[in-house]
């Protein structure tokens, strides 16, 4: 069987390399002496999905408690996963994120008109009758503040500077003390995020660690196809696998593409030679159909530059035909002429 995972979040044991982002975002939100928040960079496809949920799959294994700062009140920690792409407004986020945090608890959550207060209760349920700290892991953020600027700015500016006072204490909860922390994952930076949709920066931003998820390396990519190989007849050479980063640059989702497509043709393709054109060429054209897919909308700007030199560095340029550059500075070109 095909090993290879992509067009969906990885889990279980072929989740691999990330394991110095989990510690850093455990660090700052729940094994320091301050509980902080993270802000999560990432591409399209690099992982951001796949390590929110790796993090939820602690949930009653981990067992490291927390002290939030200020009180001496000891808790056990939740994670709570929510996908708040579709989210049509500040309602219905914060019922989304109680909703989850009743059921991770197992409670039922509170039903009431305003979702304002259901947010609240949900969270004090948990802090004092169960005695424990939330981490709320939230997906695809941008997404949404964009969803909600685009209705009204000004209702994006507001929503950002209540959820930033929420984080930072909650005042219906023993006369303020901080209950949770956020994991937000986007595939802006909060400062780009802000300036392409408008929104009024005083007030709204967000204290946040930054992180920015990286490309696997070669040894990485290498590690990887070992893990998913183990046991398979069907196993890469080094040379093999150096042409996979090539044209990867170790992008996870296109690595995983990639790797597949090379499974497949090496059942059919012995010469070495022979495999290394076909695989270059179907990768190609694959790169292109989904850049086409991808392409414009909900990109930033730093992403389409990355893609564009991406496409540079592989060594596939002369797959790559000159009307794709065109389209990739037609997407640059339109987004400068948004700001
Ligand atoms: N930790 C990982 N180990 C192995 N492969 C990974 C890992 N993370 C991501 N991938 C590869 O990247 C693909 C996309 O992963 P995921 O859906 O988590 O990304 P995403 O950033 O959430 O994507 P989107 O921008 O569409 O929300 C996976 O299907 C897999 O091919
Ligand atoms: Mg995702």
């Amino acid at each position: 069987m095909n090993p290879f995972v992509y067009n969906s979040p990885v889990r279980g044991h072929d989740f691999i390399n990330r394991e110095a982002s989990i510690q850093k975002i455990l660090r700052e939100t729940v094994l320091g002496k301050s509980q902080g928040n993270i802000w999560i960079t990432g591409e399209r496809q690099i992982g951001k999905t796949s390590l929110l949920r790796r993090i939820e799959s602690l949930n009653g294994a981990f067992q490291e408690t927390v002290v939030p700062y200020g009180t001496d009140k000891l808790l056990k920690v939740v994670f709570v996963f929510t996908n708040v792409q579709g989210c049509t407004g500040a309602d219905d986020f914060f019922n989304n994120l109680a909703q989850n945090l009743a059921d991770q608890m197992k409670f039922p959550a509170k039903k009431s008109k305003i979702a304002y207060d259901n947010f609240i209760a949900a969270l004090k349920e948990t802090y004092e009758k169960y005695d424990h700290y939330t981490v709320f892991l939230i997906d695809e953020f941008d997404a949404f503040v964009q969803t909600i600027a685009f209705q009204q700015p000004q209702v994006a500016t507001s929503f950002l500077a209540k959820l930033s006072s929420l984080m930072q204490e909650v005042d219906e909860i023993d006369e303020g003390v901080k209950t949770f922390s956020c994991v937000f994952t986007a595939n802006h930076d909060m400062k780009e995020l802000l300036n392409e949709n408008f929104i009024d920066s005083r007030g709204s931003g967000l204290i946040v660690e930054a992180l920015t998820l990286k490309w696997f390396t070669i040894s990485q990519v290498k590690e990887l196809a070992k893990r998913y190989l183990h046991g398979n007849e069907i196993q890469f050479t080094d040379r093999e696998l150096e042409i996979c980063f090539g044209a990867t640059q170790g992008y996870p989702y296109f690595t995983q593409k990639l790797l597949s497509m090379m499974y497949e043709t090496k059942k059919i393709i012995s010469d070495p030679a022979k495999f290394e054109e076909v695989v270059k060429e179907d990768f190609s054209e694959m790169f292109k159909e989904t850049m086409e897919d991808w392409g414009g909308e909900n990109m930033p700007q730093r992403t389409i530059r990355r893609l564009k030199d991406l496409v540079t560095e592989m060594e596939i340029g002369k797959h790559i035909t000159k009307i794709f550059f065109a389209l990739l500075e037609g997407y640059l070109k339109t987004k400068m002429m948004v700001i």
